[in-house]
């Protein structure tokens, strides 16, 4: 048996001493031909391993460098040196991979975030790439534990589809055809039903349209994968690949779906406070940093974690998109011309520039907009009785903006029908959508959070880029 090491993370929650134990980690810095800085991904605190003088040949110690993984065996003593009660005194020391400190590309100091992005496969090996995949985890987590205490079941939804739940055409074509040496219709139009299934199909923009056929037999259920948009958007808060977490649930109208969607972020941001309090404490401090080097109007008037308790401590503004208009068009930023696309009234599209000035700088504190103007959001949302709206909801965050996106479904097949004809939406290829309208149709309700967005927030990371492991964007799919 190999592994018969003790994590870091539990050896430096022990209090005992004199127990001999084995770890195994990378060498993060090594000091005056002794003191091992050890770490295995478990903390972001190294485990200081001293190697007694004389007692390891110069060749063992010579192969002790940056990123080399070891083996040791030693005893758990008190620790002499300041910032850490316990180190190892080793006893045997095996050396499992070398790191040639020529050619290993990361130094012992800070680098830019971008040199880091064109090294992701190795950038998990530093401290803030530990505590953000760390915390990620936990916001994974704690999004299965919510769903599944409330009694909402897990649905694996296809990643590969033949319909645009969205409607918004910015699909990732998915075809086994030859590129260059397609069949072709007479019109010149490619033939799919040669294709590998007989269709044109691409990879799916969202769960959501499957999610409501189980939620309107099974009552709740919650998707959590990843979804691809070929938006051409390149900026630190889209992703071409992204994981969106979509709640479905039955007998649930608009303001059910904000009481849930509200709850639902507090819960998983209080989980993350109450077991990340060291990896938030650093992403804090780096933010802190990172900060410092802006302009004071630019930086944040909380740091994170008073940032994080406050959304959990406080609910959120809850306000109509009409009244978001009149605030806008109300505002000195607006009256100064400050705003790149000028509050033009009852129909535009927020920008993100608009999502912020509400959020940080108007009510200070994650906004849900609601009944937004139908023309602006999706065929399946509720249509209001004022016939100009829908029952839309949007969530926006600090220094994210739009964080969660839903709406109460339209249930009413007459209406829906008529919504798709007139936004050129198939009816025909969504049959099987349509028939849950004619078979027990009840009113439903759902939303998305963007996962990265969310991690975003929790962590304080300013480009998206930097909380998944290997973001595809336009132009980039390197790892
Ligand atoms: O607002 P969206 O497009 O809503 C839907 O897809 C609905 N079907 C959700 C539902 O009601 N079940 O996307 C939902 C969220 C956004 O609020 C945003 O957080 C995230 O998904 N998102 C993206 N995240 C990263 N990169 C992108 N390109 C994103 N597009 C949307
Ligand atoms: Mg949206």
């Amino acid at each position: 048996m190999f592994n018969t090491r003790i994590k870091i993370k539990d050896l430096l929650q022990q209090e005992s001493f004199g127990n001999q134990v084995t770890v195994m980690g990378w060498v993060r810095t090594f000091r005056n031909d002794q003191f091992v800085a050890l770490n295995d991904g478990s903390t972001n605190t190294n485990l200081q391993v001293v190697l007694g003088l004389g007692e390891f040949s110069d060749d063992e110690l010579k192969r002790i460098t940056t990123s080399a993984a070891i083996k040791v065996t030693g005893v758990v003593v008190e620790s002499q040196g300041r910032g850490q009660k316990i180190e190892i005194k080793a006893t045997s020391l095996e050396i499992l991979g070398d790191s040639d400190p020529e050619k290993y590309p990361l130094q012992p100091k800070k680098h830019s975030m971008e040199f880091l992005r064109e090294n992701a496969h190795l950038r998990f090996r530093t401290n803030t790439f530990g505590s953000v995949f760390r915390v990620r985890h936990s916001l994974a987590f704690a999004v299965h534990k919510f769903f599944h205490e409330l009694g909402f079941l897990y649905l694996h939804t296809p990643i590969i589809t033949a319909s645009d739940a969205e409607g918004a055409g910015e699909l990732f074509k998915v075809t086994t055809l030859p590129l260059n040496n397609a069949t072709q219709n007479s019109d010149g139009s490619i033939n799919f039903k040669e294709d590998f299934f007989g269709r044109a199909t691409n990879l799916t923009v969202s769960g959501q349209l499957e999610g409501e056929l189980a939620a309107t037999a099974l009552g709740e259920i919650y998707t959590f994968g990843p979804t691809f948009r070929a938006e051409n958007s390149n900026t630190a808060r889209h992703l071409a690949e992204f994981w969106m977490i979509e709640p479905e649930m039955a007998f649930c109208d608009l303001e059910d779906n904000m009481n849930v969607a509200e709850k639902f972020i507090k819960y998983i941001i209080k989980y993350v406070l109450e077991n990340n309090r060291e990896d938030l404490d650093f992403l804090a401090q780096r933010l802190a940093e990172e900060e410092k080097l802006l302009p004071q109007e630019k930086r944040s008037e909380l740091g994170l974690i008073e940032k994080l308790e406050f959304v959990f401590g406080n609910n959120f503004e809850r306000i109509t998109y009409t009244e978001a208009i009149e605030i806008l068009k109300e505002c000195n930023h607006n009256k100064k011309k400050k705003f790149q696309y000028p509050i033009t009234g009852f129909g535009m599209d927020l920008q993100s520039e608009h999502e912020r000035y509400l959020v940080e700088k108007h009510f200070k504190k994650p906004v849900i907009i609601y009944n937004y103007p139908k023309e602006i959001k999706a065929f399946y949302m509720r249509q209001n009785e004022d016939g100009k709206t829908v029952a839309a909801m949007d969530i926006l965050a600090p220094g994210i903006g739009e964080i969660v996106g839903g709406s109460q479904r339209e249930e009413r097949l007459e209406k829906l029908e008529t919504r798709m004809k007139e936004m050129n939406i198939p009816t025909e290829e969504l049959w099987w959508y349509l028939d849950t309208r004619k078979f027990g149709t009840v009113p439903h309700a759902g939303f998305g959070l963007g996962f990265e967005r969310m991690v975003q927030f929790v962590t304080g990371m300013s480009n998206i880029r930097d909380v998944i492991a290997f973001p595809r964007t336009p132009k980039n799919a390197e790892f």
